[in-house]
C-alpha cells in the first residue's frame, strides 16, 4: 500500500502553479456528453476523480484522450445511458452525470449514491427538481430508473438549500430541454459559473450562472467548446496552509483570489501577510501563527466547508484557541482523531471544533479518512517534529495533482513509500 512519509520542520519557499478545479472539471466533463462534437478541456488536473469521469464517459461510448493537462472528449458515438454501478460507488459526485445523461437521452439509470465519509449526502433536491421537469423516477434494487417520456420540460424550481450538485444537475438536464427553466436559490459557487461558461460557449443560453437565480433557455443543439478549467480554490487554500504552518513564503501562480476572499481573511487574521497581484497570490507567514476569530462554513461566498480541515490543521499550532463551526456537512470531523495522533488538541462537540494551539506537533502514523481530511494531515505533518506516515492516501489522490512533487519543489521533505 502506497503511503506518504513526511519529515516535518522544513520551511516552504517558492512558487506553485495552481491546478484546475476538481469540482469544475467533473460537471464540465459530464457536460461534454451533451455536445454533438469533440470538446477540449484545458487545465484539467491529473487526479483520480478525473480518471473516474473519463471511465464513465468511455463506458457511455465517448472517445476520450488525455494529453498533459488537456482532456478531449468526442461524444459523437455516445450510446449508453446507464452509469456503471462500480464507477458510481467510486465517486459520489458521479451523480452529476445524471442530469447530463437525462439531457442527452431523456432517460438514465444510476445507482443510488447513498452515504459517504462526510455523513449522509442525500440527493432528494436533485430528484424532486428533475421530477418537476417531467422526469419519472423509480427505485428498484438500489438503482434509480429515470425517464422523461415527453422530454425535459422547462419549469420554475425553488431549491430548499442552494445545493451545488442539484444546481449542476438541473442546468445539465435543462440545457437541451423545452422552454425556460428557472432555478431560484441556486448555488453560487464559482464552479457553477464555470459550467455555465462552458455550456454557453458550446451554444447554450444560460443566464445568471453563479448568482442565486439561474435562467436556462433550452436550445436544440450544443456543438463543442474549447475551455480552460478555473483554478482550484481549495487546493490554493491547501498550499497556503502548508506554507503558513512552516513559517514559509510561497507564491501561487494562476490563482483566482476573488474566489477565496473568505479564506484569505482567515490567513490574514492568523497574522500571515497575504498579497494579491492579478492572478498571483503570495503568502508570507510568521514563525508562530495567531488564533483567529470563530470561523463558520457557509455556502459561497462564505467560508468553504472543504477548506475547514486545512484551516483546523493550521490552527493546531497557532497561539491561543480558535473555534470552527461546520454548517454544511454532518460528519466532517473524522480526521480530527488522526490529527490528535500528532499531538493536536482539538475537542469536537456536534458541529463545533475547538482548537487549542500547541507549541509543537510531533510526527506519528495516521490515516486519511477523506480527501480534505487527508490533506489536513499533510499540513500538520509538515510542521510536526519528526516523521509522519500517512496511510490510505487514495483519498488525497482523488483531488490533488502530484501533491508530493509539488511540495518537494517548495522545499518539503516528503516522499511516497510502500
Ligand atoms: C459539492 C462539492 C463539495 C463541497 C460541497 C459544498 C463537488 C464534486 N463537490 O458537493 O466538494 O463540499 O459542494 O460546497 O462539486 N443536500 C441535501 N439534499 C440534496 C443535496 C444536498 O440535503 O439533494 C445537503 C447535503 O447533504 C449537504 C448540503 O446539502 O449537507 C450541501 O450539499 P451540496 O451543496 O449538494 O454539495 P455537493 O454538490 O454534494
Amino acid at each position: 500500500m502506497k503511503k506518504i512519509i513526511i519529515k516535518g520542520g522544513k520551511r516552504l519557499e517558492g512558487e506553485i502553479d495552481l491546478q484546475g478545479a476538481k469540482n469544475s472539471v467533473l460537471p464540465i466533463s459530464a457536460a461534454t456528453l451533451l455536445c454533438s462534437k469533440k470538446s477540449t478541456l484545458h487545465n484539467c488536473p491529473n487526479i483520480a476523480d478525473v480518471d473516474t469521469s473519463v471511465r464513465i464517459l468511455t463506458a457511455l461510448g465517448c472517445d476520450c484522450k488525455r494529453e498533459n493537462k488537456s482532456l478531449t472528449v468526442d461524444p459523437s458515438n455516445v450510446n449508453g445511458y446507464e452509469i456503471p454501478d462500480n464507477l458510481m460507488r467510486e465517486m459520489r459526485s458521479s451523480v452529476v452525470f445524471l442530469g447530463a445523461v437525462l439531457g442527452k437521452f431523456g432517460k438514465a439509470v444510476i445507482s443510488s449514491p447513498g452515504g459517504c465519509e462526510l455523513g449522509p449526502r442525500p440527493i432528494d433536491l436533485h430528484l424532486s427538481a428533475l421530477r418537476k421537469m417531467g422526469v419519472t423516477i423509480t427505485e428498484e434494487h438500489g438503482l434509480l430508473y429515470c425517464e422523461a417520456k415527453e422530454g425535459i420540460k422547462g419549469t420554475e424550481i425553488a431549491l430548499g438549500f442552494p445545493s451545488v450538485g442539484a444546481t449542476e444537475n438541473i442546468i445539465l438536464a435543462a440545457v437541451l430541454g423545452q422552454g425556460l427553466t428557472v432555478i431560484h436559490n441556486a448555488a453560487k459557487e464559482p464552479e457553477i459559473s464555470d459550467l455555465a461558461d462552458f455550456l454557453n460557449s458550446a451554444g447554450a443560453r444560460i443566464y445568471g450562472g453563479g448568482s442565486d437565480t439561474v435562467y436556462i433557455h433550452g436550445v436544440k443543439k450544443l456543438t463543442s467548446s474549447e475551455h480552460s478549467i478555473i483554478p482550484d480554490r481549495i487546493v490554493a487554500a491547501t498550499y497556503m496552509s502548508c506554507a503558513a504552518v512552516t513559517g514559509g513564503s510561497i507564491t501561487l501562480n494562476g490563482a483566482m483570489p476573488s474566489h477565496i476572499t473568505s479564506v484569505l481573511s482567515v490567513f490574514a487574521d492568523s497574522d500571515c501577510d497575504v498579497t494579491v497581484r492579478g492572478k498571483s497570490l503570495r503568502i508570507n507567514a510568521k514563525k508562530r501563527l495567531s488564533r483567529v476569530p470563530t470561523i463558520r462554513s457557509l455556502v459561497y461566498p462564505g467560508f468553504p466547508t472543504d477548506a475547514g480541515p486545512l484551516i483546523i490543521a493550521m490552527l493546531c499550532k497557532a497561539k491561543g484557541t480558535s473555534v470552527f463551526v461546520e454548517n454544511i456537512f454532518e460528519n466532517r470531523f473524522s480526521f480530527v482523531d488522526e490529527l490528535k495522533r500528532l499531538g493536536a488538541k482539538i475537542e469536537t462537540q456536534g458541529k463545533t471544533a475547538i482548537i487549542e494551539g500547541v507549541e509543537n506537533l510531533s510526527g506519528a502514523s495516521c490515516k486519511c479518512t477523506d480527501l480534505r481530511g487527508g490533506a489536513a494531515l499533510i499540513t500538520a505533518g509538515l510542521c510536526a517534529k519528526g516523521e509522519t506516515v500517512i496511510d490510505q492516501i487514495h483519498h488525497i489522490e482523488r483531488g490533488y495533482d502530484d501533491i508530493v512533487g509539488t511540495l518537494k519543489l517548495v522545499g518539503a521533505d516528503i516522499e511516497y513509500t510502500e
